[in-house]
């Protein structure tokens, strides 16, 4: 899916930090959101997502940096100026109002007619799929469908920009997996930008466009999910966006077919490491990268010799658990397909050209 066609909610920060009595929550963050993205904030738990988050929001103030939304600075403009909507984990629903009265309370402050509010009313409850549930009171609603009055109410007065701040947190897995694909649903028909906080590697995936990745109040890597999963610039990324196996090697040079490492006995030739000069690297090569086979296939390099130590059938995939030279690794395969057996010596080799390099210094 792409981003769909506005121009309306284009959010740029630069350089924002922000300290709390002498500790940083937040360092030089800079991110650019397209006008109708979505665009992910992934990291651990105080990595500095909220902080991010509120900043932009206009619920804190940073110290450093600068805040626009399309071209127009509002580091200093108050929340209720910015034309946002919010969602965050707990649904903050009025009790008291009715699921209706929820979504149109801030069309009432903003003295929007009441024809007018009542028609975006049902335009919002048709978009959140709560149509037949308006007179019904948030006490008398699931998790989900609280949260996504939550998200009708955030997206009533047609906002540039929607922020959530993991607003699937409160919810059962199962709920979260289809929450989330609506949540992406009704952003994409609200063609809104929307800015979404998670530490959920998988949610993160599902539903953006881009994302950032954030640790230590930093923003480590930005990119498709796709391009952080396959081409990491660090061992953070790499090892946070999944499983990864780390082969030591050093770099030997580059090539127009990508960067040569010394793995062992073996040279393989990886993705082109172009974001740091490290010589002393990991081959991040993925579990369902790993080939294991008796020789190495044409268009593969080899990386090590290994026995394997374990081999657990998982339904969608075999997985091999392998030793070698005081390297642990685990290889996905296909379940249909031949599968070594437990004490077989194999080798293990991977494609040319697709595993990713990460310095090892920064660990
Ligand atoms: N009100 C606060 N006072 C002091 N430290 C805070 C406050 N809010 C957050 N922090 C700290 O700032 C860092 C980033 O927090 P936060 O942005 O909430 O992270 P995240 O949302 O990624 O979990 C953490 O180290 C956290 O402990
Ligand atoms: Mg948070």
């Amino acid at each position: 899916m792409t981003a769909a066609p506005t121009s309306r909610g284009r959010v740029v920060a630069s350089g924002v930090g922000l300290d709390y009595d002498g500790s940083t929550a937040l360092d030089d963050a800079s991110i650019e959101v397209h006008a109708g993205e979505f665009f992910t904030l992934l990291g651990p738990s105080g990595s500095g997502k909220t902080t991010l988050l509120r900043i932009i929001a206009g619920l804190l103030d940073p110290q450093r940096g600068r805040v626009a939304i399309d071209d127009v600075d509002v580091t200093h403009t108050p929340t209720q100026k910015r034309d946002i909507g919010f969602v965050f984990q707990n649904y903050a629903l009025f009790p008291h109002l009715t699921v209706a009265e929820n979504v149109e309370f801030g069309l009432k402050i903003r003295k929007v007619r009441s024809d007018a509010r009542a028609a975006r009313v049902a335009e919002i409850l048709e978009l959140t799929a709560l149509g037949g549930l308006g007179d019904r009171y948030p006490a008398q609603l699931s998790g989900g469908q609280q949260q996504r009055v939550a998200l009708g109410r955030a997206l009533a007065q047609r906002p540039r920009v929607l922020l959530l701040d993991e607003p699937l947190g409160a919810l059962d897995r199962a709920l979260r997996e289809d929450l989330g694909a609506e949540i992406r649903r009704i952003q994409q028909e609200a063609q809104t930008t929307a800015i979404y906080v998670t530490h959920d590697q998988d949610e993160a995936f599902i539903l953006s466009d881009r994302m950032g990745v954030m640790r230590d109040g930093r923003i480590q890597q930005i990119g498709t999910p796709e391009e952080l999963y396959r081409a990491p610039n660090d061992l953070f990324v790499a090892t946070f966006l999944g499983k990864t196996n780390l082969f030591p090697g050093e770099v030997v040079e580059t090539t127009s077919a990508g960067t040569v490492v010394r793995i062992g006995d073996s040279l393989v030739t990886a993705r082109p490491h172009a974001t740091s000069d490290a010589t002393s690297v990991y081959c991040s090569v993925r579990p369902e990268q790993l080939v294991v086979s008796d020789t190495v296939p044409t268009g593969h390099h080899k990386l090590i010799s290994a026995v394997v130590t374990d081999s657990r059938f998982l339904g969608q995939r075999q997985t091999v658990r392998l030793a070698a030279e005081g390297i642990q690794c685990s290889a996905d395969l296909d379940p249909y397909g031949p599968v070594p057996a437990v004490g077989e010596r194999i080798t293990l080799s991977v494609r040319i050209g697709e595993s990713a390099l990460v310095p090892r210094e920064t660990a």
